[in-house]
This record gives C-alpha cells, sequence and structure tokens, in this order.
C-alpha cells in the first residue's frame, strides 16, 4: 500500500548535538506503529519531523505524496491541524478551558460550529472514560486524565495521522487499553495511520509494528 506518511535519509542536529542520522521511515494508511528505544535516542526528534513540527536538516518528509519542505508556512500549519492529530509528550492541554472545550479544540479551529463540535469532542471522552468530567476545567484534573483528554482532542477530527508520544506513560493499565482500544478502532474504521512512542512493551505489542531508536537511528522493524 502506499505509505501516508514517508521519511527518507532524515537527518537532525540541534547545533552541534545529533538527534536523528539517516532515517528512513514509511507508514501506510490504518497503521498503528509503535517505537520504542532509550531516553535521548531520538524518539521525540523523530515525531517532530514526521509532522513537520521541526525541519530535518537533512532528508525529506513527505505527508500524502508532497515533501512538507514544499508547503509554505501556512499550508503546513493547515496540514497540522487538519490532518494531524498530536498528543504531546508533556500534555499541553489550555488550563482556562473545560475537558470538553479542548478536546472540541480541532473542530472549532477548522470553522465546526459549537453545539456539533462539542458532541463529537463528547462522544470520544465518553469512549475514553471522561463523560462525567466534560465542564472540569482542566486545570482541576489529574495527570492521567488530562492525557486521556489530550488523546480524544488529538482524534476528534479524525485526522490522517496521529503522533503520539507517550500517550499511556500517565496511565494505569486499563486506561493504557482503552487509549489504545480508540488508536486500533480508528486506524480499522478510518484508516487513521497511528505513530506512538511508548516505553510499554505490552502497548507496543498490540501495535501493528514496531521499531527501536537508537542513538538517533531506527532499527528492528518487527510487523505483524
Ligand atoms: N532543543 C534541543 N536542543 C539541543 N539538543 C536537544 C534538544 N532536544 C533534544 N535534544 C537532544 O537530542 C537527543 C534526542 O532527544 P529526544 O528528545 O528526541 O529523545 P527521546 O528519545 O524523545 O528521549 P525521552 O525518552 O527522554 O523523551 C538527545 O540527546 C537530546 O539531549
Ligand atoms: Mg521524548
Amino acid at each position: 500500500m502506499t505509505a501516508i506518511l514517508r521519511a527518507t535519509g532524515v537527518e537532525l542536529s540541534y547545533g552541534s548535538q545529533r538527534a536523528l542520522s539517516g532515517v528512513d521511515f514509511a507508514l501506510s494508511p490504518g497503521e498503528v506503529c509503535a517505537i520504542m528505544g532509550s531516553s535521548g535516542s531520538g524518539k521525540s526528534s523523530l515525531l517532530y519531523c514526521l509532522a513537520g513540527v521541526v525541519a530535518p536538516t537533512r532528508g525529506d518528509v513527505t505527508f500524502d505524496g508532497v515533501p512538507l519542505r514544499r508547503l509554505g508556512d501556512d499550508e503546513l500549519s493547515t496540514v497540522r491541524r487538519e490532518r494531524f492529530g498530536f498528543v504531546f509528550q508533556y500534555g499541553e492541554l489550555l488550563p482556562e478551558l473545560t475537558v470538553v472545550e479542548n478536546a472540541a479544540l480541532p473542530l472549532r479551529l477548522a470553522g465546526q460550529r459549537k453545539a456539533a463540535a462539542h458532541q463529537a469532542a463528547e462522544e470520544v471522552l465518553g469512549r475514553l472514560g471522561l463523560a462525567e468530567l466534560r465542564q472540569r476545567r482542566t486545570s482541576q484534573i489529574s495527570g492521567g486524565q488530562s492525557q486521556r483528554v489530550a488523546v480524544a482532542r488529538a482524534l476528534v477530527h479524525r485526522p490522517d495521522v496521529v503522533f503520539a508520544d507517550e500517550p499511556t506513560g500517565a496511565l494505569d493499565s486499563a486506561n493504557a487499553d482503552s487509549v489504545l482500544a480508540e488508536f486500533l478502532s480508528l486506524a480499522r474504521s478510518q484508516g487513521t495511520a497511528v505513530i506512538m512512542v511508548t516505553h510499554d512493551a505490552s502497548v507496543a505489542s498490540r501495535a501493528d509494528s514496531r521499531y527501536t531508536m537508537a542513538d538517533g537511528a531506527l532499527t528492528g522493524r518487527a510487523a505483524v
């Protein structure tokens, strides 16, 4: 199948610090992929490059056949906002907004009316066990609850690709399971591709493919 996302010879340096060295990677529509690897090996850096948050020092990333480096700033922002979903390693919810307002944000930014956006957000929140918290400000919920709100926000607009950096790091195994079930369900029903960084071997074992990052290089693909 044609890849929805492809990296070719991607290198990234932060000044003299090399974070990625010659990464080749391809993700198919509907594929849920897990990236493992030790701290500092380059996992977040890879996600940033693949998502067009950071431009690689060398090499190319293409999304849906188009090299990201060919897109202007506005086009790239639109792709990130409408076709990608993000769960960042350090949360990044808006604390003054409620749970449902945070989760509905991608739809509101795409111009959807409040009632429809909130209804869609509440459906995803319900599947992640957060229905009761929907009117709570996100400054007043726990770390694991915040992480699940971030997952709801990443999925609510049914993106083509979800980038998730340790999306289950703060969750017990039951809640980690429900996050993974949502990823798999969206992948199977909508063809959403998911790339997630995880330290949890049992989460990784349920992905369709697994890679290990070591010293900025991607190794050990194991497809199921
Ligand atoms: N903004 C930055 N400036 C300089 N060096 C950086 C920067 N961000 C990351 N690095 C370095 O790049 C390398 C890869 O970092 P990265 O954050 O991608 O690792 P990681 O695999 O996500 O680690 P962790 O599991 O701890 O989140 C590390 O050596 C890190 O110190
Ligand atoms: Mg990281």
